[in-house]
């Protein structure tokens, strides 16, 4: 059976594995024990929406995993003329080896990954952004040593990169509180199923009280992409979730911060925090690039 990557939970128990695969792929980066698992092999990464770290990622570990990279631009295919999705999967399944697609709802990521006979990765929906957690939590590794016994605080909109960190609290038992506006809290039975699964997760609007202690601090833009038409609403609801020094002075002193980029200095986060000396962000888009090549291997090795 192929190994599609749609949610975390395609991962199941095997989430603290693939943190050791990225351990992995980030030692033998440029030596000769490197993997070549796409040798002579080729990996399409068809995009829907904008990216520059996703892009870039996958790209450069297909070429260091021994691969081509095939990058399709959705709108310079015929997916922009009213191809079906189905019919671009087969067309894929028949030539590539390995596929990426970042689109916008998650029907169009798994009605492709249904349809094509290749190996199937999440590039981001609206709902998910399963790659930048794995970045993420990689980040929190490297740093801490370990990914539970900390609290997670995330700020701001219930985003996809959110939900998928609910995803990660079910899958790991780790305690995550998000301080959210009442419109834009999280589904309320994937917060449940996270839960069940083992997470200690809140949902709040209280910034103020979720953000006393953390020890990693994370947020996303308020207007993402496709919600350009909305912006002005959204950025007076969440005007107090800004991630700025009075919020890390509540936090723990050695605080994480965290944000999948591109960030917009005064607005979701100050220019002080995200190029000051708590953030991580640029270990985690390092960290992009070896978990991108973690989760390819992984798919390649059919079940
Ligand atoms: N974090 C992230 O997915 O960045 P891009 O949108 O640039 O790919």
């Amino acid at each position: 059976m192929k190994r599609d990557f749609i949610t975390l939970s395609d991962l199941g128990s095997g989430l603290p594995e693939m943190l050791e695969r990225t351990a992995y792929f980030q030692r033998v980066r440029g030596t000769s024990d490197h993997p070549l698992p796409l040798a002579g092999k080729t990996a399409a990464l068809l995009f829907d929406k904008p990216s520059t770290r996703t892009r870039l990622s996958l790209e450069i570990a297909t070429v260091e995993l021994g691969g081509h990279p095939l990058v399709l631009d959705a709108s310079a295919s015929q997916m922009s003329r009213g191809e079906p999705i189905e019919d671009t999967a087969r067309v894929l399944g028949r030539m590539a080896h390995l596929v990426t697609y970042r689109t916008g709802a998650p029907s169009k990521l798994d009605g492709l990954a249904r349809a094509c006979s290749a190996p199937v990765i999440n590039a981001l929906t609206d709902t998910a952004h399963p790659l930048q957690v794995l970045a993420d939590l990689f980040a929190v590794k490297s740093e801490r040593g370990r990914v539970e016994g900390l609290r997670y605080v995330w700020v701001g909109d219930a985003s996809n990169v959110a939900r998928s960190w609910i995803e990660a609290a079910g899958l790991l038992g780790l305690d995550l509180a998000l301080a959210t506006p009442d419109s834009m809290r999280p589904p309320v039975d994937e917060v449940e199923l996270a839960v069940a699964r083992g997470g200690r997760i809140t949902v709040t609007g209280d910034v103020e009280e979720a953000t006393r202690g953390a020890d990693v601090v994370i947020t996303d833009v308020w207007v993402s992409m496709g919600q350009e038409a909305e912006a002005a609403e959204r950025k007076a609801v969440l005007a107090p979730y800004r991630v700025d020094a009075a919020l890390l002075a509540r936090a723990a002193r050695d605080v994480m911060v965290l944000h999948c980029l591109p960030a917009h200095r005064g607005e979701e986060i100050d220019a002080d925090v995200v190029d000051g000396p708590r953030s991580f962000v640029w270990e985690a888009v390092e960290a992009r690039l070896h978990t991108s090549k973690a989760v390819m291997a992984w798919a390649l090795e059919q079940d």
